[in-house]
């Protein structure tokens, strides 16, 4: 069985479109105008975002390959049953995770993968292009299009089977701690005894590294792509011509940040919001941050957010970290 499905919003939430409205009027009334990276995820976005991943310069994605593939049997040995959910939150295209599939597959585990991410195109494409690989095997894969928790809450509520989530890439690293820390929380309050998460984290390096990762044409490219977004969603005229990005690594906040800069003095309009918003000539508007972290900001992150590490599975240069969470009892 291969099917996609869309979330409603769960009932205290507000719909995806009001959540966007709401995120960039918030943004760019800042003093120090700031955008959520999650405004920049549509179908088009994550195809910037996965050619990024693929760029010699772009480590974690890389690192992460390699460290799936060299403990594919470790995690597959998390299982403890014959049946099992495989959830992935923001799964974007799931290329990391199809070496893992595969692998379970091979063992002959009967499980179901249900990837989780707002981008309907990621969504949709991940599961056509696994129907068309694995329709002679016993997978079931159900992509569910809609925030994390929304599917997480649809999946554990209907069973008893031993769940394995997996949050892979660097998407904790865009959330401030305050955010990773209560996303983390709720995460371990919808998982039982027996789940677990295997959860990744872009370590600190030379930040040397780090600028390169962040400042070449396609990451101006995906960063520009949230002016298309705010164009397209709420009737905006941002002339995409009139800024241009940089990255840097802040060791005051000890992430990477990424800015837009206004080239000029200008005003856009947004229509659905019936707002002016101004810029002077080399005003920033922070569209990401990465944050990078230590081993002991994890093992902290983990302890209070009600979870215990089991184990750090690291790529060859210790660039990259994929860590084996479990409810902590
Ligand atoms: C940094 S990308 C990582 C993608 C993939 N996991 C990887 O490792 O390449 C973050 C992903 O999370 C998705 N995402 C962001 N916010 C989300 C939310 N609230 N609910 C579900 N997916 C979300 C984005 O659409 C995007 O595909």
């Amino acid at each position: 069985m291969f099917e996609t499905k869309t979330l409603k919003a769960g009932s205290a939430s507000i719909s995806q479109e009001d959540q966007f409205a709401s995120a960039v009027h918030k943004g760019l009334s800042l003093d120090n105008k700031c955008l959520p990276s999650w405004l920049i995820f549509d179908s088009a976005g994550s195809v910037i975002f996965k050619a990024i991943t693929e760029l010699a310069e772009y480590l974690p994605a890389a690192c992460e390959f390699e460290i799936i593939r060299n403990h594919k049997n470790k995690i597959a040995k998390l299982i403890s049953g014959d049946k099992f959910n495989l959830i992935e939150l923001g799964s974007g295209d799931g290329c990391k995770t199809r070496i893992l599939i595969e692998h379970l597959l091979n063992e002959n585990f009967g499980f179901h993968y249900f990837p989780i991410d707002i981008s309907s195109g990621a969504v949709t494409n991940l599961v056509r292009s696994l129907e068309a690989e694995q329709q002679d095997t016993h997978l079931q894969v159900t992509g569910l299009i809609g925030d994390y928790f929304d599917g997480l809450n649809t999946i554990t509520q209907e069973g008893s089977k031993q769940n394995l989530v997996l949050f892979l890439g660097v998407t904790l690293n865009n959330m401030d701690r305050d955010t990773a820390r209560s996303f983390l929380k709720n995460l371990c309050e919808t998982l039982g005894p027996k789940d677990y998460l295997l959860i990744g984290f872009d370590l600190m390096k030379n930040p040397k590294l780090l600028y390169s990762a962040y400042n070449n044409q396609l990451f101006e490219k995906f960063n520009l792509h949230l002016l298309d977004r705010i164009n397209q969603m709420l009737g905006a005229n941002f002339n995409k011509n009139n800024f241009v990005q940089q990255g840097q690594y802040n060791p005051n906040t000890r992430a990477v940040e990424s800015y837009l800069y206004s080239t000029c003095n200008q005003t856009v309009h947004i229509k659905s919001l019936d707002e002016d918003y101004h810029f002077k000539a080399w005003e920033t508007m922070q569209t990401e941050q990465s944050f990078k972290f230590t081993l002991e900001e994890i093992e902290s992150l983990a302890t209070e957010s009600g979870f215990q590490i089991e184990e750090h599975l690291f790529d060859s240069q210790k660039y990259f970290v994929n860590s084996i969470w479990r409810v902590a009892p």
